[in-house]
């Protein structure tokens, strides 16, 4: 049997799937407020309902966000001269030819992607709290109209974001979903996609 090393901890396997669950419920509410699905309202119960379902999920999608913090952050801000060829290169992803440089526990991409679901992440958030709560401040009516648009753009991008994230995460990368389920992973899979981070850690 394969030699398998630990790519995430339980902890972070959990406040993964808060992070899923909650996005899918944002995402579906979401699009319920966006296009005025009746249906929507009535799987919740009323629109209200609807509303309190989407900013509870909002309170745990964006304390999953944080605490996402510390395992990827300090990672993704680590950036080298291998990072930018392994983006040059487009990580391999075109063509079967291309040697892509070493990476670390994640790719640049990887890398890239977490850094912009943080940042939209933080959007989304505070700007829903300041639709949710309108904080006793002058000028609220500026501020909630700003944050209609900044929460509506950023909602978009990540739900185009996110679909291809869950692809690359699956069916684009095998081996790779199994990260969400066990934290495990085959130390040959892990040394050919991660091999600084096999090296750093001495698992060889
Ligand atoms: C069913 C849904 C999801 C699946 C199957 C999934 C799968 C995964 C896996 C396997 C990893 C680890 C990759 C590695 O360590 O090499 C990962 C990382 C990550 N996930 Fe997800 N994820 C899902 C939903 C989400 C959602 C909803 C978000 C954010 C809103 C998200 C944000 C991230 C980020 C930022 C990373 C770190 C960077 C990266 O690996 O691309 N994921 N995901």
């Amino acid at each position: 049997m394969d030699k398998m090393i630990k790519k995430a901890t339980a902890f972070e396997i959990v406040n993964h799937w808060a992070l899923a669950v909650s996005f899918f419920v944002l995402a579906i509410t979401g699009f319920g407020f966006l296009f005025h699905l009746e249906q929507l309202n009535s799987i919740f119960g009323s629109f209200n309902q609807m509303r309190v379902v989407h900013n509870w999920a909002g309170v745990v999608f964006a304390v999953s966000l944080v605490l996402t913090v510390f395992d990827y952050l300090p990672v993704s801000l680590r950036f080298s001269s291998d990072d930018v060829t392994w983006i040059l290169k487009g990580g391999g992803y075109f063509s079967k030819k291309v040697k892509s440089p070493p990476q670390d526990r994640l790719n640049a991409g990887q890398k890239l992607y977490y850094l912009a679901i943080l940042l939209l992440g933080i959007a989304a958030a505070a700007s829903g709290l300041v639709i949710w709560l309108r904080p006793d401040v002058s000028d609220i009516k500026k501020w909630v109209l700003l944050s209609h648009l900044i929460h509506n753009i950023s909602f978009d991008l990540l739900v185009i974001a996110i679909p291809l994230h869950i692809y690359l995460a699956s069916l684009a990368n095998p081996g790779t979903f199994r990260i969400m389920v066990y934290g495990t992973v085959p130390l040959d899979w892990a040394k050919k996609r991660h091999e600084k981070w096999i090296k750093e850690i001495g698992a060889e």
